[in-house]
């Protein structure tokens, strides 16, 4: 059994929970994931179907059909136009992790669905991700296949690379990399319900809220040699209440920068 801090707690204490539903469209020896026993002895506060196909994994919210459903694609839709048309260095994300030149080596600590993995991998970093959520997990390891089957982007199993620890806790202190980059899930960000897009409703009811966000800066700025960078909502509090060393304010959210130990850039 999966411990309690896989159930997310957003929906608030004493809501029902319901199991995950899996479902095999193509038979169950047609997919595997290592992570398919933490997924299924998780619940939620909402019924979700995980339809593990061949073609493709999905999640659909079956209290909220028309929601539709979450999956990773990194080879069509909006993430490809976004790294093609987004604007390359100067997008938000680019502009929080690029200090020099050349690519760095990136931790993306919160990987989720792996979208701004995916613009600084377009954009030549190496990227590492970590996502704690097994479900979630699922999802990012089956675009990456998918990504990697189709033959369309050559280099995403050198710049796109999923690690395999469960825990935060259990990443290793002396895996250093350049920048640590963290989205953590927004405390709240003010936004009414009907505004959020539908296929993030789906995440958000998913993932739930982040408890421990401590941890995650500690170990970040442990492993980081040039900087870490935590993406925040406008107007919300530093992560922790840490002041950072610098911010690159954008006009929906911004980017705090805290740069460890002596280094300065
Ligand atoms: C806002 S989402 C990240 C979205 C991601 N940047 C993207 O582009 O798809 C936050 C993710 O971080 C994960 N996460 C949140 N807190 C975490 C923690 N303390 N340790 C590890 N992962 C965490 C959640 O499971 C969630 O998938």
């Amino acid at each position: 059994m999966a411990g309690p801090a896989v159930i997310p707690d957003g929906s608030g204490s004493g809501a029902e929970m319901f199991p995950l539903e899996i479902f095999f469209p193509d038979g169950p020896d047609a997919v595997s994931f290592p992570e398919l026993d933490e997924a299924s002895a998780m619940s939620f506060p909402r019924r979700f179907r995980l339809s593990l196909g061949a073609g493709r994994a999905e999640l659909l919210d079956l209290d909220a059909p028309k929601d539709g459903s979450l999956s990773v694609d990194f080879t069509g839709g909006r993430l490809l136009h976004r790294v093609k048309y987004g604007g390359g260095r100067s997008q938000g994300v680019a502009k929080a992790v690029f200090s020099r030149m050349e690519p760095p080596h990136v931790f993306d600590a919160t990987a989720g669905l792996g979208r701004d993995s995916f613009v600084l991998a377009w954009l030549g970093c190496k990227v590492e991700m970590f996502e704690r959520n097994p479900v979630v997990r699922i999802l990012l390891r089956d675009g990456l296949r998918r990504a990697e089957e189709s033959g369309l982007l050559p280099w995403i199993s050198e710049r796109m690379i999923l690690r395999e620890e469960r825990s935060i806790a259990e990443l290793p202190d002396q895996m250093l990399c350049d920048v640590v980059y963290l989205d953590p899930m927004y405390p709240s960000d003010g936004r009414k319900k009907a505004e959020v897009k539908k296929d993030m409703r789906i995440f958000h009811s998913l993932v739930g809220k982040d408890s421990d966000q401590g941890e995650l800066l500690g170990k970040a700025l442990r492993i980081a040699s040039r900087r870490v960078s935590v993406k925040r909502p406008k107007g919300a509090p530093y992560l922790c209440g840490v002041k950072p060393d610098n911010t690159i304010e954008l006009p929906g959210s911004r980017f705090d920068l805290y740069f460890p130990g002596d280094i300065r850039q």
